[in-house]
């Protein structure tokens, strides 16, 4: 059996502690530790992280560090990055900090030096997209390319869209990029809406080269290539990303165009790979280069710096701090970045893909909840949609703040004296004070307020938040942010015992979805699935398509 959390001193330490504190109100908290604004702040390269705004005294700090510390963080960490194999159940190294590291590190994976395996694909596909972005690579008809079409899904599709619509002022050299990731054919058919074959690159990006919604859009497309071009033209218009040579071929995609990665590589922490090929196709290879570069200067810190002044560390712990001691489900992304639109999606992935698991690395069950709920929208849209509820609704979501100090747009306000990224800063800065301080019935009657409506105006506050600021949205402060929430899903996964690098989950779903195509267009009366529900859903779809 792996050693159960929830049976430590750390843990009763917090539990009674928890029984202590969890009615104590964020302005009693404030008001006796004046500083604590000040001083419950951790930088990390360029992000400034607030974490003041949270339920907890210094003490609660020290305890949720000795957690991590019973947990043995430190060292299952520095495992990773010695490259030992700690996804057990796939027997696999997890070596994602590998992708960042800087030329000329070595670092040994199962006996290979993955820091130069990097490099030695790092600089193919900048020569590829350099060739690109030259014009010296022109598709078969001699025209250059000026749209590149990601096809992947989950990890090979949600982190190049983030980072492609986060860096679009970084995107130049007139190449601009779609993505098609549904199996849904809106999605390829919309995605292939107005461009021209002669000018259309195809990456199909899949770790495995064996998804289904992946291959069955790039046959697709490939079938829409074709059409227009003829069978020739494929190998000027189709490259690939993956650790599956043979299949890439068995395709029909010429392995000298294959773009490849490594099995420690999970698929939601491969953006930094070759996936990122689109990427770096539309930002070219020196922005792209920097934002490894932000991801590398995380993953010092995270390696260097003492638990309780390490930024992953401590937010990880919160995280656990407000799911297993408050009951939390849920915690909310909000950035203040229109740009960042997709950024709640990618985490989505990263994050419940990797903790959403009921037994820990030995198989037995977990003893308290995993996997935080991650969701949230661009601010100040969801301020008009969901924040009421954040605001006085019964449950309790913390939430993580993400802001710039200058922008990547801006234009004046309406009188034409002001910015309006001002504005949005201010909302920020606004949400956070009201979610932590509220506002109470007292201050609202003091107001003149009729007396009926004075419990519906009462602002609970003691929410708690998380605000991460940095100077602007760059490659390298992206980057940052990506390789700061990679190293807190270790964190937490790591005290829950879990092993966060699997996903076992998703395949009975896949598997099922191809035993059941068959039966949807079948001449013959399926067969019984075991379930009469089942049954009569498809037999609704035979009726009705
Ligand atoms: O959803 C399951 C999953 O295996 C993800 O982990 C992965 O990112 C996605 O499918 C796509 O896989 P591939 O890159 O092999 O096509």
């Amino acid at each position: 059996m792996s050693s159960d959390i929830t049976a430590t001193a750390a843990w009763r330490k917090l539990r009674d502690h928890h029984s202590a504190i969890a009615d104590r109100n964020l302005r009693e908290l404030f008001a006796e530790d004046p500083e604590r604004g000040r001083e419950l702040i951790v930088q990390s390269a360029d992000l400034r992280i607030d974490y003041s705004k949270h339920r907890v005294t210094r003490e609660t700090l020290d305890l949720l560090v000795e957690l991590a510390e019973t947990a043995g963080v430190a060292e299952r960490r520095d495992a990773m990055f010695r490259g030992e194999h700690i996804n057990t159940s796939e027997d696999r190294a997890v070596e994602h900090i590998a992708l960042r590291v800087l030329p000329g590190t070595s670092l040994e994976v199962d006996g290979e030096d993955a820091g130069a395996q990097v490099h030695e694909v790092l600089s193919a596909m900048g020569d590829f997209t350099d060739s690109l972005r030259s014009g010296q690579w022109r598709g078969a008809t001699g025209e250059r390319i000026t749209t590149v079409v990601n096809i992947g899904i989950g990890g090979s599709d949600l982190g190049p869209v983030m980072v492609y619509q986060a860096l679009r002022h970084y995107v130049d050299a007139g190449i601009s990029a779609r993505f098609v990731s549904n199996v849904d054919p809106a999605d390829l058919t919309a995605k292939l809406d107005g461009l021209d074959p002669a000018s259309t690159l195809f990456i199909i990006a899949s770790k495995t080269f064996s998804t289904l919604e992946t291959l069955t859009n790039a046959t697709a497309a490939r079938r829409w290539l074709v059409d227009a071009l003829g069978e020739d033209a494929v190998a000027k218009h189709f490259v690939a990303v993956s650790t599956n040579a043979e299949r890439v071929a068995a395709f029909g995609i010429d392995t000298a165009n294959m773009f490849g990665f490594w099995d420690w590589v999970g698929g939601r922490y491969s953006v930094d790979s070759a996936i990122g090929l689109s990427v770096m196709a539309t930002i070219g290879r020196e922005r792209f280069g920097e934002f490894l570069a932000g991801m590398h200067s995380v993953d010092e810190h995270f390696a260097r710096t003492p638990l309780h002044e390490n930024a992953p560390v401590l937010l990880g712990l919160l995280g656990v701090w407000y799911s297993n001691f408050f009951g939390a489900q849920s915690r909310a992304v909000l950035p203040y970045s229109n740009d960042l639109a997709r950024f709640p999606a990618y985490l989505q992935q990263l994050t419940m893909e990797s903790n959403g698991k009921s037994v820990r690395a030995d198989g037995s069950p977990v003893t308290t909840s995993t996997g935080e709920i991650f969701w949230g929208e661009p601010g100040t849209n969801g301020q008009h949609a969901f924040y009421q509820l954040l605001h006085q609704g019964t449950r309790l979501i913390p939430a993580d703040f993400i802001g710039f100090a200058r922008p990547t747009d801006d234009l004046p306000t309406r009188d034409g004296t002001g910015s309006m990224h001002d504005i949005l800063m201010s909302n920020l800065f606004a949400q956070t004070k009201v979610l932590a301080f509220g506002k109470t019935a007292a201050e609202i009657t003091a107001e003149g307020t009729d007396p009926k409506v004075v419990p519906h105006k009462v602002m609970p506050g003691n929410r708690p938040t998380t605000a991460i600021l940095a100077p602007e949205l760059t490659p390298s402060v992206l980057g940052q942010l990506i390789a700061l929430y990679e190293h807190q899903v270790f964190v937490e996964g790591t005290i829950w015992g879990i092993d966060s690098f699997d996903q076992w989950g998703v395949e009975l779903g896949k598997q099922q979805a191809l035993e059941l195509a068959p039966l949807l267009t079948s001449a013959e009366d399926p067969a019984p699935q075991g379930d009469s529900s089942t049954d009569a859903l498809i037999g609704w779809y035979r009726d009705h398509r």
